[in-house]
C-alpha cells in the first residue's frame, strides 16, 4: 500500500530525532558503547609545524620583568646604535646602557687639539664628545640611564697624555701636573654630560680596575703597566673620587668597578675604605666576566653581601657568561643566569642588597669581546636576532634548573 507524503514525513522525523539524541524531554539516554577504532593520520605532504613552545614569551621583555626591582642595561657600541634593527631589541629589552669603548679616555681625548694648544693646554686637556653624542641623545629622548664608564683606568688611556708636552716617548709629567690633568679631565666629562644630558647618566665608574693582586703594591694597588700610579702614586684613586665628588651634581652615584671581585674583596674595601670615609664613593660595581664553570653563589652573591654589608650600593656592571663546548653549553648558561638574577633579584626584594642595575656586556654574542665563548643573550647573524636559552634564565623561566653543586 502506498503511504501519503504526510506519513513518509513522520516516519522521517522519528528516525532523526532518535539520531540526534533529541529525546523527550527528562529522559536518559543511555550511551551506546561505541567500538573504539585506530585512527592512523594520513601523511600530509606539509608537516604541521610545531608551534614554539616558547612563543608566550614573545611579548615579554627584561626590563618589563624587573621593572621596580633594578635597571636591565647592555653594553653598546655606536655601530649597535646606528643598526635599527638592534635598536628596536635595546628599546624593548633595556632601559640602561654603558658605552662599550666611546667613552674611554683614548676616545675622548683629543691629541691633535691638545698638542696645538701646547703649553696653554698643560693642565686643561683638550676633549672631544662626538662619538657620545648620538648614544646619549638617544638615552635622553628615550629615557634610557646611562653608566658613565669610565673616568680613570690603567688601560684605554693613552700613554702620550701623562708625558710632559703631550707626546709618546717624552718624560713623564710631575705627580702635580698630572693631578691637574686628572681633575681638568673628570670635570671636563661630567660637566659636558651633565649640562648637555641632564640626569641620564645615573651611576659612574670613576675609577676602573685599580685592584690587582699580580701586579699590584703591598696593598695590591695596581701598580705594572699603571701610569696613573706611575706619576701619582697610589693615592690617584682617591684624587680621581674627590674631583669626581666636587664636580657631580649629585644626579649620579659615584662607583668604583672592578673584575673577579670574589679573589679580591677584602683589598677592595681596604683601598676604598679612606675614600669612603670622606664620604665621595657609594657604590661597587662587579663586572662579573663569569664562566659557566663559577659558582654564582660564591662568587656573585656572597660577595655582593659583602660589599653591601660594608656600606656600598652596588651594580653588576658587565655580566657575561662563558661557555666551554660542551653537549650542556646551552642549559648550564641558562641555569647560571638565571641564577644571578635569581640571587639579585631577592637579595633586592628582601632587602639585603642595594643593587641599582644589572647590565650585559653587549647584546648578541657577535658583538661581545669574548665572540667565540657565546657568552650573552642574543645571538645573530646580519639583521636577525634571535634569544638564547640564556635570555630565558635571566628571565626566570620556571622551566629551567636553577641549582649549582
Ligand atoms: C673591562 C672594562 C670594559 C671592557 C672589558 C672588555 O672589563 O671595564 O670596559 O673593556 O674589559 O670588553
Amino acid at each position: 500500500m502506498k503511504r501519503k507524503p504526510s506519513a513518509w514525513i513522520a516516519v522521517l522525523l522519528v528516525v532523526a530525532m532518535a539520531f540526534s539524541g533529541c529525546t523527550k524531554k527528562g529522559a536518559d539516554p543511555t550511551p551506546t558503547p561505541v567500538p573504539t577504532e585506530e585512527i592512523t593520520p594520513t601523511p600530509t605532504e606539509e608537516p604541521t609545524p610545531t608551534p614554539d613552545p616558547k612563543s608566550e614569551w614573545d611579548d615579554k621583555f627584561l626590563k618589563d620583568r624587573y621593572d621596580g626591582v633594578f635597571k636591565i642595561g647592555v653594553a653598546l657600541s655606536s655601530q649597535t646604535i646606528r643598526n635599527v634593527k638592534a635598536m628596536e631589541i635595546v628599546k624593548n629589552e633595556f632601559n640602561s646602557f654603558t658605552f662599550g669603548n666611546e667613552m674611554k679616555a683614548e676616545n675622548l681625548l683629543d691629541q691633535a687639539a691638545t698638542l696645538a694648544g701646547y703649553p696653554d693646554t698643560n693642565t686643561e686637556p683638550v676633549l672631544k664628545f662626538i662619538g657620545i653624542q648620538n648614544g646619549l641623545t638617544f638615552a635622553m629622548n628615550n629615557g634610557y640611564g646611562v653608566r658613565g664608564h669610565t673616568l680613570c683606568w690603567y688601560s684605554q688611556t693613552p700613554a702620550w697624555f701623562f708625558t710632559e708636552d703631550y707626546k709618546a716617548g717624552s718624560p713623564l709629567c710631575s705627580r702635580e701636573v698630572m693631578l691637574a690633568r686628572l681633575e681638568s679631565y673628570i670635570r671636563q666629562v661630567m660637566e659636558y654630560c651633565q649640562t648637555n644630558y641632564p640626569g641620564v647618566i645615573y651611576a659612574w665608574d670613576v675609577v676602573n680596575e685599580a685592584v690587582d693582586p699580580q701586579t699590584g703594591d703591598e696593598n695590591y694597588i695596581r701598580k705594572g703597566k699603571n701610569l696613573w700610579y706611575e706619576t701619582i702614586g697610589p693615592d690617584f684613586i682617591q684624587y680621581a673620587f674627590e674631583y669626581a665628588r666636587k664636580y657631580s651634581d649629585g644626579t649620579a652615584d659615584l662607583y668604583y668597578n672592578d673584575y673577579n671581585c670574589y679573589e679580591k674583596t677584602d683589598w677592595i674595601l681596604k683601598a676604598l675604605a679612606p675614600i669612603k670615609e670622606a664620604g665621595n664613593i657609594d657604590g661597587i660595581g662587579m663586572q662579573c666576566h663569569l664562566s659557566t664553570g663559577d659558582n654564582i653563589q660564591n662568587h656573585v652573591y656572597k660577595v655582593a653581601k659583602k660589599f653591601s654589608d660594608a656600606g656600598y650600593k652596588v651594580e653588576i656592571t658587565e655580566l657575561d657568561i662563558t661557555v666551554t663546548d660542551s653537549g650542556y653549553a646551552d642549559k648550564m648558561q641558562s641555569m647560571k643566569y638565571k641564577l644571578v638574577f635569581q640571587y639579585m633579584e631577592q637579595a633586592k626584594l628582601n632587602g639585603e642588597i642595594d643593587i641599582d642595575s644589572v647590565t650585559i656586556w653587549g647584546l648578541s654574542d657577535t658583538d661581545s669581546w669574548r665572540s667565540s665563548q657565546k657568552p650573552v643573550l642574543y645571538k645573530s647573524a646580519g639583521s636577525q636576532f634571535e634569544r638564547k636559552p640564556a635570555w630565558y634564565g635571566a628571565m626566570q623561566d620556571p622551566s629551567i634548573d636553577a641549582f649549582e653543586w
